[in-house]
């Protein structure tokens, strides 16, 4: 698998937990109760399998070789998606100080969770749609063979040696699990 397949491969398991952020927001919002718990299974799959393992990805192996290859960071797409990164990380912080308040029935928690939910899987769906169309064809033709191979290399390092074995795995179980505690057919 290419590095950018690699990439979109982790797109589309993120985007399930996007729908069962979207699924869970319209729960609270039409004022049915969702487990607390699931906010946090979330959030720790965000943080971990997206923003770690992921961003991390991008952030410190495919972007830099991509602005070697002469993409500007500054005033440029990787600047972009640098700053679409870091608010996602505000949304996803803003949900994790809610969820106490929201498990001891805080009334504002559940207008912020539910905001801070749809906000992220706005952000994140525009985000993936600009790497999956722009960004990534933009990589593969500026990309040497040796870029690719290593960068290859790496993402398999970050999913053995940072993420640790089976990570990936438990995470698609967790997803598997949220979909069928909401209703949502399995992607
Ligand atoms: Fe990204
Ligand atoms: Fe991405």
């Amino acid at each position: 698998m290419s590095a950018t397949e690699d990439l979109k491969t982790d797109h589309r398991a993120i985007e399930r937990m996007l729908a069962v952020l979207e699924a869970a927001a319209q729960r609270l919002e039409s004022g049915q109760r969702v487990r607390p718990g699931l906010f946090r299974d979330a959030v720790d799959f965000v943080r971990n399998f997206a923003d770690r393992c992921h961003h991390g990805k991008e952030e410190e192996n495919l972007f830099p070789r991509m602005e070697a290859a002469g993409v500007p960071r500054v005033g440029g797409p990787l600047g972009v998606m640098l700053l679409e990164h870091d608010r996602g990380r505000e949304y996803v912080a803003a949900i994790a100080g809610a969820i106490d308040g929201y498990e001891g029935g805080d009334g504002s928690a559940v207008g912020i969770i539910a905001e801070n939910a749809r906000g992220y899987a706005a952000l994140l769906r525009q985000h993936i749609a600009k790497e999956d169309n722009v960004l990534f064809p933009m990589a593969d033709r500026v990309l040497s063979p040796d870029d690719q191979r290593e960068l290859e290399q790496r993402f398999e390092e970050i999913e053995t040696k940072v993420m640790g074995p089976g990570v990936h795995e438990r995470y698609h179980r967790l997803l598997d699990d949220l979909e069928r505690e909401l209703g949502l057919a399995s992607g």
